[in-house]
This record gives structure tokens, C-alpha cells and sequence, in this order.
């Protein structure tokens, strides 16, 4: 059971793979990930997590710059799918995001994405985070923002009561019975820096997530404008997903 999660977002027997990434129209978002992670992630590393890493989408990102690869998730469903995607190349552990089963120092760099909506107490989470890297380590974190121009829009046209611009955190539940959360930026930097990290790099990701989009371009042309937009985009940081290296 979670600490201090009143939501448990159980993957356990839910074919993530198939289900969100293969059987639906994500390409681009994957496309999106993987350029952002390619950004940010040290070029070597020694030891390596992958937080709440699902069944290791991105494994093959990670897996050539690091000696020793550890995939953490709360789904034993997904850690048995990512053994036998990736078997020796990849150590996997079961766990609970608010309880890491690590050491304090333990590794160089950790990545965590895709995650955040699904915790509410982001201090805890950043403090565990903080924890178990070595001094000087890098954390490669996405974060889902609630301070984006749809939901701008859907606030102004009264479509939703969500204010983006609050830095409360928004409780979306209408998507699941569970529930997610989206965060403003200005207060996930906050709860980063208590921890005692430094932010060194944001980028701004998914910027063309749109299904109308995607129809109209495809996939590929919108992935090289993605590309352009990352840096450009940041200051803003209007996108769904907020990448931060942040560093120990
Ligand atoms: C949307 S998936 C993202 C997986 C992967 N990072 C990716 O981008 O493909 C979210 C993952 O978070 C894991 N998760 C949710 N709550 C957790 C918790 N309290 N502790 C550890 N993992 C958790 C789920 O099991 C799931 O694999």
C-alpha cells in the first residue's frame, strides 16, 4: 500500500503496453519522450533507475549509456513484461514510489517519467528521489502540467473549473475513477528546490499533442517541429509534459 497516496494507480494485470501505446495513436508522443530523454540524459553512466518505469518503453534509451540499468515499479505486471522484453540487460524491483527500496546514494542518474499524474504528494516523492542519488547525481523528470493552453481555453469558455493558473494541484477525476493530478510549474520548482535540487535544463514536450494534429501532419513532420519547439518552447512551459534535469 502507498504512504501518503490515497490513489494507488494499480498497472497490475492492465496491458499498458498494448492498450495506451500500441493499440492507440501514440507515435508521436513516444517520439516526444525519446527526444527529450536523448536532451537530457547523461551520455554514461554507472548505475541507472528507471522510476515507475512501466514495462521499459524507454529502456532502450537508457540502456547503451549505462553500465548497471534498475527498472522500479509499483506493477509486477509490467516488471515481468519488461524481463522478458530486455531479460539480463535489465534489473527489475518492486516497490512503492513513497518507500524506494534503495539506499541513500545509490545511483548517478535516475529517470522518472509519465509518473507525476498519478502522485499527489510530490514533496515526498522528490525527497525519495533526492535520497538515493549519489552527490552531483542527475534526475531526468516529466512532469504533467496543469498550465496548458486547452486548459486555458476550457477554463476561460467555462468548460471546466480547473484555474490553470492556481498553483494549487488539480485533482482531475473525472478521467478514471481514481483520479489524476496535473501540477503547475512554478510549484513543482518549488517542491524540486526544497528537496535540494538544482534545476540545470526544462524543456517543453507533447507541444502538438493533438489528435487533429497528428491527423493532418503525421507523426514524423510533427516529431521535427517538436524538436525545434522542446528549447524554444520552455520559457513558456504551456505544454502537457515539462521535462527538468535537475541535478543533486
Ligand atoms: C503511465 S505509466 C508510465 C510508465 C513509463 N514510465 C513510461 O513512460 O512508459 C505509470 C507507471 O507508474 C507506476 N506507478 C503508479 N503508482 C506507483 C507507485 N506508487 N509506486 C511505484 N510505481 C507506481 C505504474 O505501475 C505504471 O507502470
Amino acid at each position: 500500500m502507498t504512504k501518503s497516496n490515497d490513489v494507488i494507480a494499480d498497472y497490475n494485470g492492465y496491458d499498458y503496453k498494448k492498450i495506451f501505446w500500441e493499440d492507440a495513436d501514440r507515435k508521436y508522443e513516444d517520439l516526444a519522450d525519446r527526444m527529450a530523454i536523448r536532451k537530457l540524459l547523461p551520455k554514461q553512466m554507472d548505475k541507472f533507475v528507471d522510476i515507475a518505469g512501466g514495462y521499459g518503453r524507454l529502456a532502450d534509451e537508457y540502456l547503451p549509456r549505462a553500465k548497471a540499468a534498475t527498472l522500479f515499479d509499483y506493477s509486477k505486471t509490467e516488471l515481468a513484461q519488461a524481463k522478458e522484453l530486455y531479460g539480463d540487460k535489465i534489473h527489475t524491483k518492486a516497490g512503492d514510489i513513497y518507500d524506494l527500496p534503495f539506499p541513500e546514494n545509490s545511483f548517478d542518474a535516475l529517470m522518472m517519467v509519465r509518473a507525476t499524474h498519478h502522485f499527489k504528494d510530490m514533496q515526498a516523492v522528490s525527497d525519495q528521489l533526492y535520497r538515493i542519488l549519489k552527490p552531483n547525481g542527475i534526475a531526468v523528470i516529466e512532469v504533467a502540467n496543469k498550465r496548458t493552453l486547452p486548459k486555458m481555453f476550457r477554463y476561460w469558455f467555462k468548460k471546466s473549473d480547473i484555474n490553470p493558473f492556481s498553483r494549487d494541484v488539480a485533482h482531475l477525476k473525472d478521467l478514471n475513477s481514481n483520479g489524476f493530478y496535473n501540477y503547475h510549474p512554478k510549484y513543482i520548482e518549488e517542491i524540486f528546490k526544497k528537496s535540494g535540487f538544482t534545476i540545470e535544463k526544462v524543456l517543453s514536450v507533447s507541444n502538438f499533442r493533438s489528435a487533429r494534429l497528428k491527423k493532418l501532419f503525421g507523426a514524423k513532420a510533427l516529431s521535427r517541429m517538436e524538436n525545434v519547439a522542446q528549447g524554444a518552447l520552455a520559457p513558456i512551459r504551456f505544454a502537457p509534459s515539462i521535462y527538468y534535469r535537475l541535478k543533486k
